[in-house]
């Protein structure tokens, strides 16, 4: 079945929190894709919807199935059924672990750059982010295990929350990165919380690895955080899971869910979610051959027109990271600047901390001939900023 990814949807006026913005504005920020949601979901929550009843929900059977299936089949790794929670959100789920797991000016560990709601969720708790930053060698990123053990190793590290893959360098970590991770967090009486939202969006023939499967130890002694909102598009429906083999961990958390009350379906969540992973698959396979294109496309065109902007990610999510050093190293700037003179509105690296000042996040998850005028205000916006020499080069 052939699927469209080319139709321009227009999103404005929607209540659309990415195109929420001024007429002339193209928004490439937010990690939400233009594209409409597999056809399977769509009918599953219209049904849903015409029974017109909306009472509170219960979490049914069909939902821990969904799941079990689609992470037996597609990542080779057996939840048992007891080890998932339903939870409104990533989130929601990463702020109740700060709460619940930790103490008030503990250290919490994230590999920066990294998703920056991770930085609100520790500090808006009163807890230390600790960064142990990506090494950035030859345009690569890679994880600086010594750092990470000094970093682990300190009396008030409780937590490190990790990002498989990661957002928004794109990396899928290997099996032996993350059992070494789980090696070195079991050492220092360190939990962790992999959040694995993107792992459906790799490459074509590349697959992810989930943290509990990469050891015993890793099953041990963390907490996973998985959805299908990321790969479906449907952050809209605030739905997740959460999934914590360790029984005493996994109390110590469903206490928390349950207190902070984010552990009840809204009306839509499950029909959305168990559509998704019941029936999605060709969908999903489709839209990961038209992502992988829209790279290849950012990546050819900015190798031929902008040179100076270097793309670095990996082969997960749709999110491009793009080193912007050879320009200026203060990507704030060059962000605003290009909105204001092309309005292409980017993400700006800074706020992703580590070394993301001289990077910008571009989101490609859209029909190609929208990523086509983007790229063709990218390169204008540039030579601009080239031009008013606002360059350090
Ligand atoms: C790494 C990561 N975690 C979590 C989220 C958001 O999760 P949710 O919408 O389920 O709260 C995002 C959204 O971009 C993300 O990139």
């Amino acid at each position: 079945m052939d699927f469209d990814f080319d139709r321009l949807e227009d999103r404005r006026n929607t209540g659309s929190l990415k195109w929420d913005v001024k007429e002339n504005e193209l928004p490439l920020w937010v990690a939400d894709m233009d594209f409409k949601t597999a056809p399977a979901v769509t009918r599953a929550v219209m049904e849903r919807a015409s029974r017109g009843i909306f009472g509170y929900e219960i979490v049914p059977e069909e939902w821990y199935e969904a799941y079990e299936r689609w992470w037996q089949n597609r990542h080779q790794f057996h939840i048992q059924r007891e080890w998932l929670i339903f939870c409104t959100g990533v989130v929601p789920a990463v702020s109740c672990a700060v709460k619940r797991m930790t103490n008030t000016g503990d250290n919490i560990v994230v590999q920066t750059p990294v998703y920056d709601i991770f930085f609100h969720s520790i500090e808006n708790h009163g807890r230390h982010v600790l960064e142990n930053r990506l090494k950035y060698e030859g345009g690569e990123y890679s994880i600086d295990f010594d750092d990470l053990e000094e970093k682990l190793s300190h009396p008030q590290t409780t937590m490190m929350i990790l990002c498989n893959p990661h957002n928004p360098v794109g990396k899928i970590w290997s099996r032996k990165e993350l059992a070494r991770i789980g090696q070195l967090c079991k050492k220092h009486h360190v939990f962790v919380l992999s959040d694995e939202i993107h792992c459906d969006l790799t490459a074509p023939g590349f697959e992810y690895i989930p943290f509990a499967s990469a050891s015993d130890i890793c099953a041990g002694i963390s907490m996973t955080c998985i959805s299908a909102s990321k790969a479906f598009n449907l952050a809209g429906m605030q739905s997740a899971a959460v999934v914590i083999p360790d029984e005493g961990l996994r109390q110590k958390m469903e206490r928390g869910l349950n207190s902070d009350e984010i552990a009840e379906p809204g009306s839509f969540a499950v029909t959305a979610v168990t559509a998704a992973f019941n029936e999605g698959e060709e969908w999903l396979e489709s839209l990961r051959q038209y992502l992988q294109e829209n790279k290849k496309l950012v990546r050819d065109f900015l190798a031929a027109e902008v040179p100076e902007l270097m793309v670095v990610s990996g082969p997960a999510t749709y999110l491009l990271w793009l080193d912007c050093d050879r320009i200026t190293n203060d990507a704030g700037r060059l962000c605003e600047f290009i909105r204001e003179e092309t309005g292409l509105y980017l993400s700006s690296g800074s706020q992703y901390r580590g070394n993301g000042a001289s990077f910008m996040r571009m989101n490609t998850a859209c029909p190609r001939a929208r990523l086509e005028d983007a790229l063709n205000r990218l390169n204008q916006g540039v030579q601009a900023f080239k031009t008013a020499n606002f360059t350090n080069v």
